[in-house]
């Protein structure tokens, strides 16, 4: 048998001697490692939600444990710091802490159990479980922060998603992967289309995100619009009003980290975030609790940081081929857009859906106002056709509604025209397109029939519109009913 060729090369040779040496160090390093040393800190100073730590080492997002009352600890979040003072803010209650208290750096992540066994399931910001049906077993756990993906690595939007809403696959479609924004005032609807999306949708999986808003809701979402059918495939995180602000701010990031596990497992997702703006005001208390200058209407600049940071986590990932197509609501108080996180929130995402209290108030839902909202990545999901049907309905509605003033007094001389005459002709059934019941699902492919259907309506003369004008009953109060009558 030939002998082992001894290895002549001096060079290669050292190189093997340091590797063993290198293998023996670490091993011995092991076994002589002493236990990581712990500093401990105490409570110095204690205002609203913020405390303020000396004597402990700790990195900002680190988890420590504040000595409470009866030797129970309350965990807080390192969320900045000054000179040698950490502030911390409290992920729970934080009743009966005391001056001095002692600060115990731990560290453990911020991470939550994730696999199929969340489908079905309600979780606290925490991602501890809420609906009473036992621990959650998992054999895997995720830290809870972002993975960062390759902006050059993400698959492009090229395929439609059926959100189950008429109005929104026919014009305003959706695409795998997209960023949505859904813009309301409060009481227009936003859950109940929220809800109907996740009933109806033919994704794969739904997490829903309920951040920031009332408990009450939370459990009328769940049992009422959700409903057994909806709750089957989803996940609910909640961390409602009365949750400590890095609670709410866990809570968006839990259902974010759920969502782009499920994707990476090559499923599509609709993650339903309500609301982006709740999440926005989170920021806000932490940031303005640990001295951030206010800036634009209050919110300090991290705000305007946060927000894409989260937003960018959804999307078409790089592997697997999964996606994660995300609704954000987003509330604007009294019906301004102009709002600061509405400016910001629209400027990231890649369309937005407005609702309008005006047809809300009219009945008309889902009160999806067409000229308002867009979708940007339509042009890239649909057929020419389907554009330009998209545009004639857009164009009609638009045109009877700059008109439809002069209409209602009569001002509007039917035949003076013709675009408008079209327009006020097929008023009616634009908005018998719009309309939707909640328990009324819409495909895909029948939402674009129904708008293609629409291109082919025989429309009416205009002298039988005047004629059916003329008869329309005028609206009289009673007799009386108007104190302020002469
Ligand atoms: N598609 C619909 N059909 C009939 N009624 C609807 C529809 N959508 C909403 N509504 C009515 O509007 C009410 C308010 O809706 P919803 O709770 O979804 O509003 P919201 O915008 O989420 O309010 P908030 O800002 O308070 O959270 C509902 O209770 C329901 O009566
Ligand atoms: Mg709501």
């Amino acid at each position: 048998m030939a002998k082992q060729k001894k290895c002549n090369n001096p060079i290669s040779a050292n190189a093997n001697r340091d590797a063993r040496w290198a293998r023996r160090l670490a091993r011995a390093r092991q076994q002589v490692e002493a236990p990581k040393l712990v500093v401990e800190g105490h409570l110095t100073r204690m205002v609203g939600l913020t405390m303020e730590a000396v004597g402990c080492h700790a990195a900002v997002g680190a988890r420590c444990l504040v000595e409470g009352p009866d030797g129970e600890d309350i965990e807080a979040e390192v969320v900045g710091f000054s000179g040698e003072k950490l502030f911390l803010m409290p992920t729970g209650r934080m009743q009966g802490i005391v001056p001095n208290a002692r600060v115990i750096p731990t560290d453990r992540v911020y991470d939550v159990a994730v696999g199929n066994m969340l489908l079905g399931r309600v979780l606290d910001g925490a991602g501890n479980p809420l609906d009473g049906k036992g621990p959650i077993c998992a054999t895997e756990r995720v830290p809870i922060s972002a993975r960062a993906i390759n902006p050059l690595a993400r698959h492009p939007i090229c395929e439609k998603l059926d959100v189950g809403i008429r109005a929104i696959n026919a014009l305003l479609s959706v695409g795998r992967g997209q960023r949505m924004g859904l813009f309301a005032g409060s009481g227009v609807g936003k859950s109940v289309l929220l809800g109907m999306m996740t009933r109806y949708t033919n994704a794969d999986v739904i997490v829903v995100g309920l951040i920031g808003e009332r408990g009450r809701e939370v459990k009328e979402f769940i049992e009422n619009i959700l409903g057994d059918e909806g709750m089957a495939r989803a996940v609910v995180v909640a961390s409602p009003a009365d949750d400590a602000p890095v609670l709410r701010l866990h809570g968006a990031n839990l259902a974010t980290r759920i969502a782009e596990y499920f994707r990476d497992q090559g499923l599509n997702v609709l993650l339903l975030m309500d609301s982006l703006t709740r999440y926005a005001q989170a920021q806000r208390e932490v940031a303005l609790a640990i001295g951030e200058p206010p800036a634009t209407k209050g919110y300090p600049p991290s705000v305007f940081a946060k927000i894409p940071q989260l937003v960018e986590r959804a999307g078409n990932g790089d592997t697997g081929g999964g996606s994660i197509t995300a609704f954000y609501t987003v509330l604007t108080e009294g019906d301004d857009q102009q709002d600061p996180i509405a400016d910001a929130a629209r400027a990231i995402l890649d369309g937005h859906v407005v609702l309008s209290r005006e047809l809300a108030e009219a009945g008309h839902y889902p009160a999806i106002d067409v000229e308002a909202s867009i979708s940007r990545a339509m042009t890239e999901i649909t057929t020419p056709e389907h554009q330009e049907a998209a545009r004639r309905f857009k164009q009609w509605y638009s045109l009877y509604r700059q008109n439809r003033d002069l209409i209602s007094v009569g001002a509007y001389q039917p035949g003076s025209d013709a675009l408008v005459d079209e327009a006020m002709g097929m008023f009616p059934h634009l908005t018998e397109f719009l309309r939707q019941g909640i328990h009324e699902p819409v495909g895909l492919a029948d939402s674009i029939n129904a708008l293609e259907t629409l291109q082919q309506i025989e429309l009416v003369s205009p002298a039988q519109v005047a004629a059916l004008q003329g008869g329309m009953p005028q609206q009289t109060l009673p007799v009386g009913a108007n104190p302020y009558a002469k």
